[in-house]
């Protein structure tokens, strides 16, 4: 049977990077990524910052992603847009600029949740005969900065969500960690830089005991908090001497605390199809952790490319492809929501 081509623009603003991305028929076309510098030094983002910017970034971004997948504008069949969980300002450009495009250009419009684009990224064909993707069902552990969820994802747009984080998200608990070693944001990726000289058993932190399948994070950051007061008194250059030590030994806590509970997801929902996403699976500890469960449990695991783990507008595209297949469209009157479950 002919199959027609369906090409999607993909459309990413939920917090400080600007996306656009070009799939057909699954196949990644272009993927384009502006990151905000803005924010660096005020150590976080700032909403009002993170809107101006994608004002500046979003026609040019476009542009260059039409330009990369060699596709003009009017051969795109839908532009899939994040709809939300994210900064109301950021999302507000992304979405008003997907709508006035669709408008202009009368191209089907498709809303996406960014944490399903998050989870959907592992089916972004990389080339035509790119068959590496999970079964169904599967479970995935999505671990950002705003989210920490254990899914299990039954189809591309039916996803349950098993557990979750009551307070931080993982990225929030390595962000804030390193803000108190005076690190620059976002930290995580610095502490995993430094986790990888020092001894993850040098010190231990407390890990929650949560009996559920939930998440909690706000404790290790309390526990981290006081334990590096205690010693500054006594040393005041405790952080300066110990910090490849004390950044191996806080990202194994985080790691031990998202393995744990995955393992639990694995036993009890008898899946062994397990996938990672998210800003946080970057993380060398939780790569490496990951696969030494693999073996030990026989898992089929799924670890994105860096280029898919933080926030790109390829998994919006993705999502918004299989939308298109099964006709999900939204229309004009759509707009975003900073809270927007999965
Ligand atoms: O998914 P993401 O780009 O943004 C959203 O939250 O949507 O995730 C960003 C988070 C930040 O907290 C950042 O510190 C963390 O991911 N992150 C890492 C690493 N790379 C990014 N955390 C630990 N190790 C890394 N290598």
């Amino acid at each position: 049977m002919f199959m027609k081509d369906i090409t999607i623009l993909g459309i990413e603003s939920s917090c400080d990077d600007t996306s656009a991305a070009v799939i057909k028929n699954g196949l990644i076309l272009s993927n384009e990524i502006t990151t905000q510098k803005v924010h660096e030094e005020y150590g976080g983002v700032v909403p009002e910052l993170a809107s101006r910017a994608h004002q500046q970034n979003i026609i040019p971004v476009v542009d260059v992603a039409l330009k990369k997948a060699k596709i003009s504008i009017d051969d795109i069949d839908g532009i899939a847009f994040t709809k939300g969980p994210g900064l109301l300002g950021s999302l507000l450009v992304g979405t008003s600029f997907a709508k006035g495009l669709a408008l202009a250009k009368n191209i089907k419009l498709i809303d996406v949740n960014h944490l399903q684009g998050h989870v959907l990224a592992h089916f972004v064909k990389k080339h035509k005969d790119d068959n590496n993707q999970p079964q169904f069902p599967f479970l995935c552990l999505l671990v950002s900065g705003g989210n920490t969820q254990i899914i299990v994802v039954k189809d591309a747009l039916e996803m349950e969500v098993i557990g979750e984080t009551i307070d931080d998200a993982a990225g929030e608990a390595f962000d804030k960690c390193a803000k108190v070693m005076k690190l620059p944001y976002p930290g995580g990726p610095i502490i995993d830089r430094y986790a990888q000289k020092g001894n993850p058993l040098a010190f231990t932190f407390n890990k929650p005991k949560i009996k559920n399948l939930d998440y909690s994070f706000s404790g290790l950051k309390t526990s981290f908090l006081y334990f590096l007061r205690d010693r500054m008194k006594e040393n005041p250059k405790f952080i300066d001497e110990n910090i490849y030590d004390l950044s191996a030994s806080l990202q194994k806590t985080i790691v031990d605390i998202l393995m744990d509970k995955l393992i639990k997801a694995a036993k009890e929902t008898n899946i062994k199809e397990i996938a990672i996403a998210g800003g946080v699976s970057a993380n060398s500890g939780v790569r490496n952790k990951l696969e030494e469960l693999a073996q030990k449990y026989q898992w089929n695991i799924f670890i994105p490319e860096f280029q898919y783990t933080t926030d790109n507008a390829a998994m919006i595209a993705i999502t918004g492809y299989y939308k298109y297949l099964k006709g999900e469209f939204t229309d004009q009157t759509v707009t975003p929501m900073a809270r927007f479950n999965i």
